[in-house]
């Protein structure tokens, strides 16, 4: 695991959008899995200027998104789909069919998960898989106790996630209680892992990841396992390690 500790916020988002731009440099056809919430928005932001700065392209690239809600449609305004579109997908060149997220309103979620799971496997494996952390140390939404060999599947979301996106959904809507996400054994596949941390907020989490054990407990200390994993955090976020 290799841990970048950055000076501030703009550093940790800087370093994170060169080394995704670096990893597209070497390979044009790279298969990245996103991630979404707060953190990632100033990241897409600046791989979008990147874009338009012609640093980079994303005209090969296809992409897997790590999760989305059961029950929303793709158009809903908090669905991931929707993030997706305008946070990065709008603004880069990368192909419409080439984005992937799973179909949160599946009328066999179960099978749709299977399904998911088998289109990152025919794409070849996910190159780089790009990885926000929550406060509970959930990635993706894998919540703690979640299975360290996990593939994607449905996932019940726990009381202190749902009140974290409460803030995405409507005062009269009820936020989701059920996610389809990639499972930790399918984060653990790609071959080249990215976590971005930032915030105090973060930093006892993060501190769980890096120096606590290996533990269903810590859904993200598993990414101690994984033999190409840098993790990248502002002095904030890093605030908790020994
Ligand atoms: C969402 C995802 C989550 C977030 C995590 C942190 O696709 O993968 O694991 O990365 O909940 O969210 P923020 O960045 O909003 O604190």
């Amino acid at each position: 695991m290799k841990v970048l500790i950055c000076q501030n916020h703009a550093a940790a988002i800087e370093r994170t959008a060169g080394l995704i731009v670096d990893h597209v440099a070497r390979r044009p056809d790279a298969v990245l899995g996103l991630a979404t919430g707060g953190t990632m928005l100033p990241l897409y932001e600046r791989l979008a200027t990147l874009y338009s700065e012609g640093e980079v392209s994303f005209a090969n690239v296809t992409s897997f998104n790590l999760d989305e809600y059961v029950g929303i449609a793709p158009a809903h305004p908090a669905s991931y789909h929707s993030y997706m579109k305008e946070v990065l997908f709008s603004h880069v060149d990368i192909g419409e069919s080439r984005t992937h997220l799973p179909l949160g309103n599946s009328p066999d979620v179960q099978a749709e998960a299977e399904r998911y799971e088998a289109a990152i496997a025919a794409a070849g494996g996910l190159s780089l898989q790009l990885l926000g952390i929550g406060q509970n140390g959930h990635i993706g939404f894998n919540e703690p106790t979640s299975s360290l060999g996990s593939r994607t599947r449905i996932k019940t979301l726990t009381e202190s996630t749902r009140t974290a996106n409460r803030q995405y959904f409507g005062p009269d809507e009820t936020p989701p209680a059920y996610a389809i996400t990639m499972g930790v054994g399918t984060i653990l596949a790609a071959r080249e892992c990215l976590l971005l941390a930032t915030g105090r907020a973060k930093a006892q989490a993060v501190a769980a990841m890096i120096e606590g054990p290996v533990s269903a407990v810590c859904p993200a200390s598993a990414l101690q396992l994984h033999p190409h994993a840098t993790i990248v955090l502002d002095r904030e976020a890093s605030g908790d390690l020994r």
